[in-house]
């Protein structure tokens, strides 16, 4: 299975979701392991999106553990309740941060990264990790995003296998 994302870099950002979107649910749609479909996901947002870093923290361990991305190499584990990360997990909810020197513990796993957006996966009132999105831009990230990427992590809750529960 060879397949190309294809987004055209000139629409809006709400255009581009719209194309992605779709692809990535018939990525996603056909295989049923964890890890590879993360992979995919990680790499349709990085390259159709242009995002900088993208990447998936699940909970394990009592804490976030680096899961699959695209990018730069990170961090590897996150306490809850830590960095935007951590306060994704604690509250709940979707967080954005216009300028990541701004906000109090912030993780830097990266000096190039400017604002952020980290998205709890939520299954049964459990978050079971969250996507991260980080933009080497200031206020990259909006409701635009937020509408879009929870969108995503709802698909991706659908397709939690029910044993890693
Ligand atoms: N900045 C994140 C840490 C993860 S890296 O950005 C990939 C945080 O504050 O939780």
């Amino acid at each position: 299975m060879a397949k190309n994302i294809i987004v055209d870099a000139t629409a809006s950002k709400s255009e581009k979701y719209k194309e992605l979107f779709p692809q990535i649910k018939a990525l996603i749609s056909h295989e049923d392991d964890l890890t590879a479909n993360l992979a995919n996901i990680c790499a349709a947002l990085k390259y159709g999106m242009d995002f900088f870093w993208v990447g998936f923290y699940l909970v394990k361990d009592e804490m976030l553990v680096l899961a699959p991305f695209q990018g730069t190499v990170a961090c590897t584990r996150i306490p809850f309740g830590k960095g935007v990360c951590g306060t994704a997990y604690e509250e709940q909810k979707t967080i954005i941060v216009s300028d990541v020197n701004l906000f109090t513990g912030h993780i830097a796993c990266s000096s190039d990264s400017q604002s952020e957006i980290v998205i709890p996966v939520l299954k049964d009132g459990k978050v079971l990790m969250v996507l991260d999105v980080d933009s080497d831009q200031l206020a990259d990230f909006d409701e635009v995003d937020k509408i879009y990427l929870e969108q995503l992590a709802e698909w991706i809750a659908d397709i939690y296998p029910k044993n890693l529960h």
